[in-house]
């Protein structure tokens, strides 16, 4: 790959905050991931307030749930590891925040007693009134506010989505997976929720929010860096129902930190980049871009 510098003009690369390394898991005898590997940096843009926002987009099926689960601890690989922040270390279940496709959430607690329940958990929150303030500024930062005493059950899909990112924040995440946000939405609905994650991921500079998704479109609408999940077979490279990264696209300083950015012209080259070698996400002939 080329050098940082030529990479990020404009961006300063940190240290790494999430490195897999070698990551392989097989079910029941079947192979599903080979070798994945990659290295999310902290990235700093002078003079501005931005976490990141990056995606794993691959097909359906490809296993990226099985990915996601690995990276976040929930899951042990047969083979490699996966370290989390500055330090370094193995990642355990509960480092890092999970939003999961459906996401569960207490179903006998109310909006506001999940925050709570969640924000029980960050040590940096000293008291229950403390707790309480900053679980309602939340729930109204993710527009749900007026929900506050509703139980799961009576939220929309999209209401109970941002309840469970919202919770992850409370609980004082500084890492939040999401596993597929935009299955099943149509495209008005996708663009919200988009924009709430990109408003998510630019709350502090701290926040990483790391993206599981086959959505392409939204995807390079609203991500700062793109890994594409290809499949492979292991020892020659040729087609075949083993997935590992098989590319990563940078669009920092391209499209991200840009408003409308899907208006611009270089959105929709990527687009069509990446549909181009779509084929490839397949695993027929994908080769790094570098
Ligand atoms: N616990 C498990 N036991 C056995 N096989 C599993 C298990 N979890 C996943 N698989 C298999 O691994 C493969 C990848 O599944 P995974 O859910 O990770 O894919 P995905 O890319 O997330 O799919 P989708 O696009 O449908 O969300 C599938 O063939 C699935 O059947
Ligand atoms: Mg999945």
């Amino acid at each position: 790959m080329s050098s940082d510098k030529a990479l990020f003009p404009y961006s300063i690369l940190k240290s790494p905050i999430l490195t897999a390394k070698g990551v392989s898991k097989s079910y029941d005898g079947r192979q599903i991931l080979n070798d994945v590997k990659f290295t999310i940096h902290d990235v700093v843009r002078p003079g501005q307030r931005e976490g990141q926002l990056l995606s794993i987009l691959g097909p359906s099926g490809a296993g990226k749930t099985t990915l996601l689960r690995i990276l976040c601890g929930l899951e042990k690989p047969d083979s490699g590891s996966v370290l989390v922040g500055t330090d370094q270390q193995p990642v355990v279940a509960g480092r890092v925040g999970v939003v999961a496709q459906h996401s569960p959430l207490l179903e006998h607690r109310r909006a506001l007693g999940n925050m709570l329940f969640a924000a029980s958990g960050n040590p940096e929150l000293q008291d229950s009134a403390d707790e309480e303030e900053q679980a309602m500024q939340l729930l109204k930062s993710f527009g749900i506010e007026d929900q506050a005493d509703k139980f799961p059950a009576k939220l929309s899909g999209g209401q109970r989505q941002r309840l469970a990112i919202a919770q992850q924040i409370i609980a004082g995440n500084d890492v939040i997976f999401l596993d597929e946000p935009f299955k099943g939405l149509d495209l008005v609905a996708k663009r919200k929720v988009g924009d709430m994650i990109i408003e998510t991921s630019n709350r502090t500079e701290k926040t990483t929010i790391i993206v599981v998704t086959h959505d392409i479109y939204e995807a390079v609408r609203i991500s700062d860096m793109i890994w594409l999940m290809g499949l492979q077979d292991p020892s020659t490279g040729d087609p075949a129902h083993v997935a590992s990264i098989v590319a990563q696209i940078n669009l920092m300083d391209i499209i991200s930190w840009r408003d409308d950015r899907h208006r611009l012209p270089a959105y929709l080259d990527m687009i069509e980049h990446i549909a181009d070698r779509f084929p490839a996400l397949a695993g027929l002939g994908f080769k790094d871009p570098e």
